[in-house]
């Protein structure tokens, strides 16, 4: 690979310096165009842009890769906890048997929220979008464990805000169903792993017992893996803009909710469900579910299905799908929305408007079929995959900030308005 690329403008030839990553991706350093052309360049969707280096995790989207620091998707699916794999992206390696057992005991320690917080949930109406009460009460867990902002030991801070988000980020989300379902809310058990915690506040109550099913923490576990990071996506790049102004974790983090809601990332799933549950509510068939995905006219889109990256099998559907059928071979799913979703799949991937558009099921495809087997409500998706992807929010916002060559974001633009006018009184204006 070259390691410069040559602009011819103006009658003059720019050489601009090329660079090449670990995995073999080559990058024009466009750091002085502006400056030796006067040009800026323009891509909308930031479809060609790279906006940093990063060390954290490399896709392949024409074949399908995805690693953690080094570490196949697969591999981590197969074998790791999700605790661990947080520290993995967070702090760049596998932690020690020491570093994990220190870390799951912060998480313990740090589920619990302020209970002036649990008028929040009350006061919020039983519809209101778990999303909306996710990312609100994420920048209020700030104000009241304000560590982030006193603390002189930011490191300490930092790696204390870690533990505080990821563990109350559970609580939050099985506080805010509990809520919306009208029944107590069921506190953090000590006693109990990462997910096992999380199911058990969200569908143990007084009134009947709840035995947290091993297979349902297992797939809860894979799930979360496989969202935890996965580069430059919309929300990671908005934890990104947000937190090169220097804002707190909180906030950037609560920005990052916000990004990831919108149904083309990662309201997708909530979406993709939706569709399942209206195929088999409507009998609509597959095939009329395909026409309307083709169909220019009409808005619907058959979410769970195409990538700005993967132009092949996402691997984290693969993971996701391998799971449906575990499930499904060991009678814990006897879901049709599964049925439903094979047969769309089936017809998509021989399809050649798919075809030809390299659309393949990402990973909100088969993910909320998952959610749904474990009762997890369609509003909360997007939740779930929140929860996930917060290890590689923090990641990300930390190696921004321990990267010397950061600075704030500010993208330039294209003025197409209108160019100077002179102003008219409001008695001269028709
Ligand atoms: C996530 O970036 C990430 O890494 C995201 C994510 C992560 O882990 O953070 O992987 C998580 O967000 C996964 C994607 C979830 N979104 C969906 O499933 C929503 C449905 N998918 C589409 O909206 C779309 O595929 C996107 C948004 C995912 C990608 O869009 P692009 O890259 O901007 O591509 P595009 O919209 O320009 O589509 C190219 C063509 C278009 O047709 P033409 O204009 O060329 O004729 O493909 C068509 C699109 O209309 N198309 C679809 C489609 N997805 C794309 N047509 C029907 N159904 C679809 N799902």
């Amino acid at each position: 690979m070259s390691d410069s690329a040559t602009l011819h403008y103006q009658g003059k030839d720019l050489v601009f310096p090329v660079i090449t990553g670990t995995e073999n991706e080559s990058a024009m350093d466009i750091s002085l165009l502006r400056k030796s052309t006067g040009l800026v360049t323009m891509d909308y969707g930031y479809q060609n842009t790279g906006s940093t280096r990063s060390k954290i995790t490399f896709v392949d989207g024409a074949n399908g890769i995805l690693r953690y620091r080094g570490y196949n998707i697969e591999d981590l699916a197969a074998n790791a906890m999700f605790p661990e794999t947080a520290w993995l992206l967070i702090y760049g390696e596998l932690p020690s048997a020491d570093q994990l057992q220190k870390f799951r005991q912060m998480l313990t320690e740090n589920a619990l929220i302020h209970e002036n917080l649990l008028n929040f949930f009350r006061e919020m109406p039983p519809s209101a979008h778990p999303m909306g009460i996710l990312s609100s009460i994420v920048n209020a867990l700030g104000l009241f464990t304000p560590r982030f902002y006193d603390d002189e030991n930011k490191a300490e801070a930092f790696n204390f805000t870690v533990a505080n988000l990821i563990s109350k980020v559970r609580t939050v989300a099985a506080f805010s169903y509990k809520a919306s379902i009208g029944e107590p809310f069921v506190y953090p058990d000590a006693e109990k792993s990462y997910c096992a915690n999380f199911l058990n506040m969200m569908f143990s109550s007084k009134a009947k017992p709840y035995n947290v099913d091993p297979l349902m923490v297992q797939a809860l576990n894979t799930l979360l893996i496989v969202h935890a990071d996965h580069e430059q996506n919309c929300s990671t790049s908005t934890v990104r803009m947000v937190g090169s102004s220097q804002a707190s974790l909180y906030a950037s983090v609560c920005a990052g909710i916000c990004a990831l809601w919108g149904p083309l990332h990662g309201g997708a799933n909530q979406a993709a469900l939706e569709t399942l549950m209206q195929v088999q509510q409507s009998g609509m068939s597959v095939k009329t579910v395909m026409e309307r995905a083709k169909d220019k006219n009409d808005p619907f889109k058959l979410s769970g299905f195409g990538h700005r990256v993967y132009k092949s099998y996402d691997p984290r559907a693969k993971v996701l799908k391998g799971l449906v059928h575990t499930f499904f071979n060991k009678g814990s799913l006897n879901d049709p929305l599964m049925e439903i979703a094979s047969e769309l799949e089936e017809a998509a991937l021989k399809d050649d408007y798919f075809i030809e558009r390299k659309l393949y099921p990402n990973v909100d495809f088969y993910s909320g079929i998952l959610y749904h087997a474990m009762g997890i409500p369609t509003n909360m998706l997007t939740v779930m995959f929140a929860i996930g992807r917060l290890p590689g929010w923090i990641a990300h916002w930390k190696e921004m900030h321990d990267d010397p060559e950061s600075k704030i974001n500010r993208p330039r633009q294209i003025y197409t308005g209108h160019t100077e006018r002179p102003w008219i009184k409001l008695a001269d204006r028709v």
